[in-house]
């Protein structure tokens, strides 16, 4: 074959050099018929390609050719690299290709429902052209969401879906690194995991069963099969009644189960270096990324602590009461005290990423295992990034005849779970684990304002396609 370059390799090290690119037609501008601009763009890049005709390798009918292309067609060129002498508005490659050859390889329709460009604006642009006057058009979420391939194909999209990639990668890396092992639990399940309503019930073969709310009981019977330390990436269904900018009907667990030799600290310890890590690698690997988010969405760099903070929810709670903030000490937080302490925490502390550890048991699912000093409290912890939730972890209960009685107190019907509780009658060690919302974590660590910007054809109450 022959080679490609990819247009975010154009630079003027490739001077005077014949390309062989392919991208998509972002804007066609004819200058006369002797000459026209077509602006290829390939993942987060952008460059400009220059037809003139000469006696060598451009006709006028090639330069009519091409600026009778669609924008978004898919379009292969050969040519030139060149150095023009002024720098280039609005392409993120600053050489240009001199075209000898150009194909149309497909097709687009002329009337695209999403101008890219349109999606690909910042706020900060529409208002600057509300005082010229320009009529500049916004493109609403819906819009985004039914014509979603158009919509990905903006360079802050582009950019997202490559730090989701990197924080799962970072997740398994490290993960692997400090001796867990990947696991695959059942999708499809008899009974709720996390208990509840918000499950998706269906017919398995005449019998009743649900899609999996999360691995919780499966990852833990994997650590009574023997495996020490697991961790899987996988989806997660909730039936959610809720339609709000952080909620979502399938979204990408990241779980992890491991066995707790003194404290479920042990936990906390594997959340905070995974993270420090995470946002570490992310700041140094994805910069080019974080760059095309923010041109579109501006964003302050997430502050966090080499070691990660840990308060305890009473002293949330008192540093919330201090504020004048009313809020039941034994109850949960609901999301504006969230946000609330999120703030305090960034005054007090200069952190947006703290975890938050010993919840009352009274709002802890039945697996929860309960303070040994309190049983009022539990071993139990939730983690925010920027004042809102991302992580939920806690010590399990290993002890089959408490397990039945938590189960029992939660309204859970035993039966349902019985294969669950009876795997802790054969020598199961003492265990915790947490699971992260991937989606939530890519959200609020660019400071993105919905979740459905962050999953590829989002699920929620009110959407199924595309
Ligand atoms: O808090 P959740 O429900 O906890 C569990 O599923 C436990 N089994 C975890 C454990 O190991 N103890 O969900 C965990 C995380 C939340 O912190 C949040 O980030 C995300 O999953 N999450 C959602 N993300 C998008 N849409 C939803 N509807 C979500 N529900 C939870």
């Amino acid at each position: 074959g022959r080679e490609w370059t990819e247009i975010g390799a154009l630079g003027a090290d490739l001077a005077c050099r014949v390309v062989l690119i392919r991208g998509v037609a972002q804007t066609i501008r004819p200058v006369s018929k002797k000459m026209a601009f077509v602006v290829l763009r390939q993942f987060m890049s952008t460059v400009q390609c220059v037809l003139t005709v000469d006696k060598e390798f451009v006709s006028p009918h090639m330069v009519k050719f091409a600026t009778g292309l669609s924008k978004e067609s898919i379009v292969d060129v050969e040519g030139m690299i060149s150095i023009p002498k002024d720098p280039i508005k609005g392409t993120t490659q600053q050489v240009e290709v001199q075209v000898r050859k150009l194909y149309c390889i497909n097709r687009s329709v002329p009337n695209l429902p999403i101008n890219i460009e349109d999606a690909a604006r910042s706020e900060t642009e529409f208002e600057r052209a509300e005082l010229t006057g320009e009529q500049l058009v916004r493109v609403g979420q819906d819009t985004r969401l039914n014509y979603r391939v158009l919509d990905l194909r903006t360079p802050a999209n582009q950019a997202i879906f490559r730090i989701q990639c990197h924080v799962e990668d970072v997740f398994r890396r490290f993960l692997r690194s400090e001796g867990f092992i990947g696991i695959h639990s059942p999708k499809l399940i008899a009974g709720s995991s996390e208990g509840g309503a918000a499950v998706f019930k269906l017919d398995y073969k005449g019998q009743p069963a649900c899609l999996a709310q999360s691995p919780q009981l499966h990852k833990q019977m994997v650590i009574c099969g023997g495996f020490g330390r697991v961790f899987e990436v996988g989806s997660v269904f909730r039936a959610e009644d809720s339609y709000t900018h952080r909620h979502l009907c399938e979204f990408v667990g990241l779980d992890v189960e491991m066995e707790i030799k003194e404290h479920y600290f042990e936990v906390c310890d594997i959340v905070d270096r995974l993270f420090v890590a995470m946002f570490d690698d992310l700041n140094e690997n994805c910069k080019k990324e974080l760059d095309a988010i923010n041109r579109q969405y501006p964003f302050e760099p997430l502050k966090y602590l080499r070691k990660t903070l840990r308060l305890t929810f009473q002293e949330g709670i008192k540093m919330l009461q201090e504020a004048g903030v009313e809020v039941d000490p034994l109850g949960d937080l609901n999301t504006e005290a969230e946000k609330k302490l999120g703030r305090l925490v960034r005054e007090k502390y200069e952190t947006d990423f703290y975890i938050l550890c010993r919840y009352p048991l009274a709002v802890r699912p039945f697996y929860t295992m309960p303070c040994y000093d309190d049983p009022a409290y539990s071993n139990s912890f939730d983690v925010f990034i920027r004042g809102e939730e991302i992580i939920s972890g806690a010590q399990r209960v290993h002890l089959p005849e408490l397990l039945t009685t938590r189960a029992e107190a939660c309204g859970i019907d035993v039966k349902t779970i019985a294969s669950y509780i009876d795997s802790f009658r054969y020598g199961a060690p003492p265990h915790g684990g947490f699971g992260i919302g991937l989606e939530r974590v890519v959200m609020l660590f660019c400071a993105l304002n919905n979740i459905r910007k962050t999953s590829l054809f989002p699920r929620d109450p009110q959407r199924l396609v595309p």
